[in-house]
């Protein structure tokens, strides 16, 4: 029953994507941080459906209400209960999938587990769950901005075959929001863009890779083994609906190296150690060094098609379905925010573990 996250900075995300609304309880967040709607609105609003022709045109506002936890705009260090209202949620497109399981949705496994589902939209395996992941890790944003002077980024990397390049280290907000796929490089944009309008149109979706960096934290954030910080960024990314892949620093890639071309020679300059190329991604032995962390999340091309696939219904018989409603053809503009405020949520819970345990 694990619709709960982080030890200290802890949050619970609830809500189905036909219900009554989508929303998280922020448990553990220190007090006297100054928190408004707004400051939660503003990624909610990079997360929207219907924010640009390449994603899914559902209409909602996604308007933010906190419902607790904040008293004369200040955390109070109480639960902190956040509602996004569905305002757009329309059950007859997804009749179908009341008696045929979407091929590669969650479908078929719900209800293997629970015997019973949410079938329009998907219920809970729908991305709106991710509302509160959102709304939740802007939170964590600002504590981790105003506390500990730590900033958190997301871009898109990879559509399919078409790759960015772009620098983790001076990677700025302005150039991720200057396009509507949220690629810092823009000349990879407009091919990404191009790449998504064309699939949309035959009915296909495409998938690729978002690429999360964290820049400020200081060394010592992170636990030896069970919790390394890397291991709870793979966890908090592998929660992810549609991530398939993760990797940290030189990643996969670091297996073409030996040892003697990988290693991040140490130097020290008026009293602080820093690494003269950062392949580990800013963790050592699960323990951030004080470098720029930076790791890639792949997303699959998601399940719903316009063309007509085989499956099963209910009943165990064969059959086909064609998928009808309002789909992303590409995930990867909207995963952006996802990324950041579980990135955001990861290292909050670590900041605080730092601070409980070693001062
Ligand atoms: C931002 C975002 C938007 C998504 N939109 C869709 C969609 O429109 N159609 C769809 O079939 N899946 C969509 N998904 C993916 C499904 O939620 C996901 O595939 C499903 O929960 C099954 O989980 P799995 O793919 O991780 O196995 C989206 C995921 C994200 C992160």
């Amino acid at each position: 029953m694990s619709n709960t996250f982080g030890q200290l900075f802890r949050v619970t995300t609830w809500g189905e994507s036909h219900g009554g609304g989508v929303g998280a309880v922020v448990d553990g967040c220190p007090p006297r941080i100054e928190l408004s709607e707004a400051d939660l609105q503003s990624d909610l609003d990079r997360r929207r459906p219907g924010q640009s022709r390449i994603v899914t045109p559902r209409k909602e506002s996604d308007t933010v209400q906190i419902l607790s936890g904040v008293f004369e705009g200040k955390t109070l260090g109480t639960p902190i209960s956040l509602w996004v209202k569905n305002e757009d949620a329309r059950s007859e497109a997804y009749s179908e999938m009341a008696e045929k399981f979407r091929p590669s949705h969650a479908d078929f496994t719900y209800q293997a587990k629970y015997g019973i589902r949410s079938w329009p939209g998907g219920g809970r395996s729908s991305a709106r769950e991710t509302v509160g992941r959102v709304a939740a890790g802007a939170i964590a944003k600002k504590l981790l901005r105003e506390r500990f002077g730590v900033e958190v980024l997301a871009y898109v990397k990879q559509v399919q075959r078409l790759t960015a390049a772009v620098d983790p280290e001076t990677v700025k907000a302005a150039d991720i929001e200057a396009n509507i796929v949220r690629c810092p490089d823009a000349t990879a944009a407009v091919k990404m863009i191009r790449l998504i309008e064309k699939v949309r149109k035959n009915g296909d979706t495409v998938g690729g890779i978002v690429e999360g960096v964290a820049r400020g934290v200081p060394p010592g954030w992170g636990e030896p083994v069970f919790d390394r910080l890397e291991a709870d960024l793979a966890k908090a990314m592998l929660s992810l609906p549609a991530s398939k892949g993760f990797d940290i620093g030189s990643g996969f890639g670091g297996v073409l190296l030996t040892g003697t071309q990988h290693n991040d020679a140490f130097r020290a300059k008026g009293g602080q150690v820093y690494t003269t190329t950062n392949r580990s991604g800013g963790i050592q032995g699960g323990i951030s060094n004080g470098q720029t962390i930076y790791f890639r999340v792949a997303f699959k091309p998601v399940a719903t098609v316009m063309v007509e696939q085989e499956t099963v219904d209910v009943r165990f018989q064969n059959t086909t379905l064609k998928g009808r409603g309002r789909h992303d053809p590409c995930v990867l503009p909207r995963a952006v925010p996802i990324v950041e405020a579980m990135t955001a949520l990861v290292l909050a819970d670590h900041a605080l573990r730092q601070q409980a345990q070693c001062g």
